[in-house]
């Protein structure tokens, strides 16, 4: 499955058939990547994002190819350990059950020296790509729990990268993230809730773009390249990555060498230079 052409067609053959998974950060490219996939491979997909219309079309989308799914609007920014609680009993209420949370939101405002970053900015980061997921999986563990098999997966990114000059509160957050997932797995190395870790390459998405603004299209694949990884490490089979973080390896043509910015290079002053990329509307 990894390494297919990007947009060859999934045939998960009902690798989660039954289950319910939460995608966070649904509206997000690899959030909706992976909720298509599961949808796709027989789950029930709660779609958590903060902008309700294009939940909405979403939701419409997966219901063409799967079991209908939810929206659960919210932003992780303001949300509440209460906010949470309340969203682990409606999907205990409605669903039944949860067998899955995908983590793939991820707040980050493009590369700026750390001098310069507004310190409310690099709190909230922190807070939506760290404190939101634990508050999130902590809520729902209960629920977790009661499944027989139930996975937690992370969405990391390439610590040799983000752990280099201008990556700010986002590259902080990750090595955070990469914390949060190594102590909620050896928590839970006994009970039925196995917690893991993604690691994809570069994708071609607006986040990527608020960093790499003058790549080429095309320079990386598309975040569709890693919704099967999503759906493996959701599914029983995911289990072979228990407590590990996987970087699958994706086939991906990449236009020529002077269109790619290596993966493992480091963001250079003038980046920071060049225009943000404008940040969508939170009501579109
Ligand atoms: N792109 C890459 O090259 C790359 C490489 C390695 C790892 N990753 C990781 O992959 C994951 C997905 O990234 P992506 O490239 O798909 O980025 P993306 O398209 O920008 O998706 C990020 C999502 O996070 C959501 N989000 C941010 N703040 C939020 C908040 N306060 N409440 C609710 N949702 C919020 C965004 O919501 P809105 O749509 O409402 O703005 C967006 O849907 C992230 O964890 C990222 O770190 C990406």
């Amino acid at each position: 499955m990894i390494g297919e052409a990007p947009h060859a067609p999934f045939a998960h053959n009902g690798l989660l058939a039954g289950r319910v998974v939460l995608v966070a950060g649904a509206n997000g490219a690899l959030g909706e990547a992976a909720s298509r996939a599961c949808a796709a491979a027989g789950a029930t997909v709660v779609l958590l994002g903060r902008r309700v219309p294009r939940l909405q079309r979403l939701h419409d989308a997966l219901a063409a190819v799967g079991p209908a799914p939810a929206i659960y609007p919210l932003d992780l920014l303001g949300a509440t350990p209460d906010d949470y609680a309340q969203l682990a009993a409606s999907i205990g209420e409605q669903l039944g059950r949860l067998d899955g949370i995908l983590h793939a939101a991820a707040e980050f405002q493009g590369l700026t020296p750390l001098q310069n970053t507004d310190p409310l900015e690099f709190v909230n980061a922190l807070h939506v790509n760290v404190g939101a997921p634990f508050l999130l999986t902590r809520a729902c563990l209960p629920l977790l729990r009661k499944a027989p098999d139930a996975a937690v997966v992370f969405v990391l990114d390439d610590p040799r990268r983000v752990g280099r000059a201008y990556w700010g509160s986002y590259g902080v957050s990750k090595f955070a993230l990469q914390g949060l997932l190594d102590v909620f797995s050896d928590e839970l190395e006994q009970s039925s809730v196995r917690v893991s870790g993604l690691q994809p390459g570069p994708m071609q998405t607006g986040l990527r773009a608020k960093a790499f603004m003058s790549e080429r299209p095309g320079t990386w694949p598309p975040a569709s390249a890693y919704a099967d990884a999503c759906v493996h490490l959701l599914s029983a089979a995911g289990s072979e990555h228990r407590g590990r973080v996987w970087a699958p390896a994706i086939a991906w043509p990449a236009l020529d060498a002077s269109a790619v910015t290596p993966a493992s290079s480091q963001a250079t002053p003038s980046a920071l230079n060049l225009p943000m990329a404008p940040v969508p509307d939170a009501a579109s």
